[in-house]
């Protein structure tokens, strides 16, 4: 990870403009930070995907196509403290669906969490955690001779251009078997005045979650950011429903990084851009999966209609 986290960030910063790829959020600190931004009153998108999870629960247990007697693994991409995935864990189990639960993370830190909130609350689940960067874990989805339902929620489809979401999206249902199904969990395009604000809270909780990436910079790759001279910038793009965080620099400056043994400069207003956050349609989802063998099947909506859980079929 280490490698990887310096390559990455010898890349991001040499490139024009700058980026930052938004998976080294989530170091201890960041989790937890998340776990914040998830309960703010600004960060309607968990509240809604929570409320689809506990309200519709079995509805969507009914769409995942699975039979009670019949194994299957139910594979969650980027699971996080998995609070919503929760509600139907607890479901499935008490139906007597006979599955494996398979949690994979970037985060160590997240999944050791998880698993013991499991192990407490739900302590006939069947759990496999699995740790890794879940682009480069497809492979080893290919192992496994049960059907399988991939949970990829959280909008984190939106962390990726739709050119790089069609790619992906096209690698994954390489790796299904037809009759395998996802559930992808987006967040749906609406007006700045809503959107924004979720990108910028009140209490600044936000702000430090992308700060945060140079504080892990400093830390593991001997990086000498001031964080005092940077600040945490989001712009949203209503007409084409995409947010972008940028980390501005507020002044002239030179930062070095002792582990790349490298110097970058940055001009006053110069900003990295950290993440992405793409809202969605259902003609844009049709558009990153008309390539795939995916077809929509279910869609299903929260009661603001902000929201939308899209379960997909591999044909
Ligand atoms: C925005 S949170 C969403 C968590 C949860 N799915 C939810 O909906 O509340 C993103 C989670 O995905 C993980 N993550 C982000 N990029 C990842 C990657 N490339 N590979 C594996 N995990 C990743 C993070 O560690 C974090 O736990």
């Amino acid at each position: 990870m280490s490698d990887d986290f310096a390559n990455d960030v010898a890349e991001g910063l040499s490139a024009t403009p700058k980026t930052l790829p938004s998976k080294y959020f989530y170091d201890a600190a960041g989790d937890d930070l998340f776990i914040q931004i998830m309960d703010l009153p600004e960060y309607y998108l968990t509240r809604a995907e929570m409320e689809i999870f506990r309200e519709q629960t079995d509805s969507l247990i009914k769409a995942l196509g699975q039979r009670p007697e019949k194994p299957f693994e139910l594979v969650e991409l980027g699971a996080g403290d998995g609070q919503k995935t929760f509600h139907l864990l607890k479901k499935l189990l008490s139906d007597g669906y006979d599955f494996t639960y398979v949690p994979v993370d970037i985060s160590a830190n997240v999944l050791e969490h998880l698993k013991n909130f499991l192990k407490k609350e739900l302590p006939d689940l069947k759990i496999r955690i699995e740790q890794g960067d879940y682009f480069k874990r497809l492979k080893g989805l290919q192992e496994t001779a049960q059907p399988r339902v991939i949970l990829y929620l959280g909008s984190n489809l939106g962390n990726l251009t739709d050119e790089k979401s069609k790619a992906f999206m096209e690698k994954l249902s390489r790796r299904l078997t037809p009759g395998d199904r996802l559930v992808l969990g987006v967040d749906k395009k609406k007006s700045a005045d809503i959107v924004l604000p979720a990108y910028n809270d009140s209490k600044g909780v936000t702000a430090a979650f992308n700060l945060n990436l140079l504080t892990r910079i400093n830390r593991d790759l001997g990086g000498e950011f001031k964080l005092e001279q940077f600040r945490h910038a989001p712009e949203y793009d209503e007409e084409n429903g995409i947010a972008i965080s940028y980390l501005e620099s507020l002044v002239d400056q030179d930062i070095i990084i002792g582990a790349l043994d490298r110097t970058f400069n940055f001009t006053k207003g110069e900003k990295i851009k950290v993440e992405i956050s793409r809202k969605y349609d259902l003609p844009i989802i049709r558009k990153i999966i008309a390539d795939t063998p995916f077809e929509i099947e279910t869609v299903f909506k929260d009661s603001q209609d902000l929201y939308l859980d899209i379960v997909l079929l591999r044909d």
